[in-house]
């Protein structure tokens, strides 16, 4: 336990995070490029090019569409809104969907860590939330990548630097949409015109975009169920590549479906806050999967594995929980992880770290392995870093 405050100290705090995400994420994300020259022509202006991997067509509107999820059940922080997608209009706002079901990607998450992802993984965890009705949250970019992005024309394979590892458009396509979403703080923006969640009063809609016009210099389209705002669409056309193009703001295609007055914008209840955009990382989630930070993660005997991750359940607090998985408790003993029928469950706590959570056993959030598990061969999990291969294990609400 004498550990812990030492580890903490060492550990960079979660409020420098959100401004080293951007940074972080250019050297990561320049393993792949789309070549596109500068001067690329604007999706849906006059000038077109025939060269669909540089100029997005046809579906040349691009939406970034947030969530406010606040009644009748709450998603992420309380003063966030959160992502919905990145969908592709044409430029007379029809659409396609379902593009190429070859692509249709599954396990995300992983995906994304073993792409060098794994800051942008850790932000859609907070910040990309399926209502818990619908899916989980790996469902809903599931789904957003099949349905919307599988239709860009500047992330077909084709377009990709020779070389490109499968599903690296995928990739791509996260972590435009994260940096996008991260220019626009619906929440911030609102509440600077004085427009903050409340059970009592209620706003209109022009007012709603005056505020956002202010900050912005465009209007959005609002969304309302009923009464109720529940989303906001911002339209772009783009100039080059989704993977690394410029995002042109230009005022919403579509009018918002919000009646002008008697708006109402509720409260969320999760009571917790999203920091400013560095992340929730104080609560421990009750269903996570952990989450290596070199590749893959852990499978429900308590080993560590490139294959579909395992769900644990969570009880506890952060600084003193026990986990449990299909397979049964999970413990460590004699310095070995494992999760089965025969195991004793022992103590574990969460270290924040870089926006995530860390698992720690004994206070040390050091794991080690004789290899890197590649396929079906997976690896022993030992505690502390006598192996060959360190890393450590981020606990990952599902
Ligand atoms: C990045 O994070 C570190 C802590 O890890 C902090 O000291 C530094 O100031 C941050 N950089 C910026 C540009 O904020
Ligand atoms: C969010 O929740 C925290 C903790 O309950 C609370 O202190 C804060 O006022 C809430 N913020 C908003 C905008 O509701």
């Amino acid at each position: 336990m004498s550990l812990f405050p030492l580890l903490l100290a060492a550990l960079p705090t979660v409020s420098s995070w959100a401004v080293n995400t951007s940074l972080t994420e250019r050297a990561l994300t320049s393993a792949i490029s789309s070549g596109c020259p500068a001067n690329s022509p604007t999706s849906c202006g006059s000038t077109t090019s025939s060269n669909t991997c540089c100029f997005e067509s046809p579906g040349g509107l691009l939406l970034q569409t947030q969530f406010w999820d606040a009644t009748p059940v709450s998603t992420g922080p309380n003063n966030s809104w959160t992502i919905h997608g990145l969908w592709p209009d044409n430029c007379d706002g029809t659409f396609s969907e379902n593009c190429d079901s070859s692509r249709d990607y599954t396990g995300i998450s992983t995906l994304l860590t073993n792409q060098g992802a794994a800051s942008t993984l850790s932000f859609m965890n907070t910040f990309w939330k399926n209502l818990p009705s619908d899916g989980t949250d790996e469902s809903l970019w599931e789904h957003e990548w099949a349905t919307h992005g599988t239709c860009y024309s500047t992330l077909k394979t084709s377009c990709l630097p020779s070389g490109s590892s499968k599903g690296a458009e995928a990739v791509a396509f996260f972590e435009t949409t994260v940096k996008l979403f991260q220019t626009l703080p619906t929440f911030d923006w609102l509440s600077a015109a004085g427009i903050v969640p409340s059970s009592s009063t209620t706003y209109t809609l022009s007012a709603l975009q005056a505020a956002v016009r202010a900050k912005w210099g465009f209007t959005p389209a609002f969304q309302c169920s009923g009464s109720t705002l529940n989303g906001v669409f911002y339209y772009f056309n783009l100039k080059g590549s989704v993977i690394d193009g410029t995002f042109v703001p230009i005022n919403a295609a579509t009018a918002s479906t919000c009646s002008s007055t008697g708006i109402k914008y509720a409260p969320k209840t999760t009571g917790s806050s999203g920091g400013g955009g560095g992340g929730s990382t104080g609560t421990l989630p009750a269903k996570a999967t952990l989450v290596a930070s070199s590749v893959g993660g852990i499978l429900s005997l308590g080993t560590w594995s490139t294959q579909t991750l395992a769900t644990f359940t969570i009880s506890g607090t952060v600084d003193s929980f026990t986990m449990t998985s299909s397979k049964g408790n999970c413990g460590v003993a004699s310095g070995t992880f494992a999760c089965g029928s025969g195991v004793s469950l022992t103590s574990f706590s969460a270290v924040s770290s870089g926006g995530k959570l860390l698992l720690a056993s004994g206070g040390s959030t050091s794991w080690t392995s004789d290899a890197t598990p590649s396929g079906s061969t997976v690896q022993t999990v030992f505690t502390g870093s006598g192996h060959a291969q360190d890393y450590t294990l981020a606990i990952t609400s599902t």
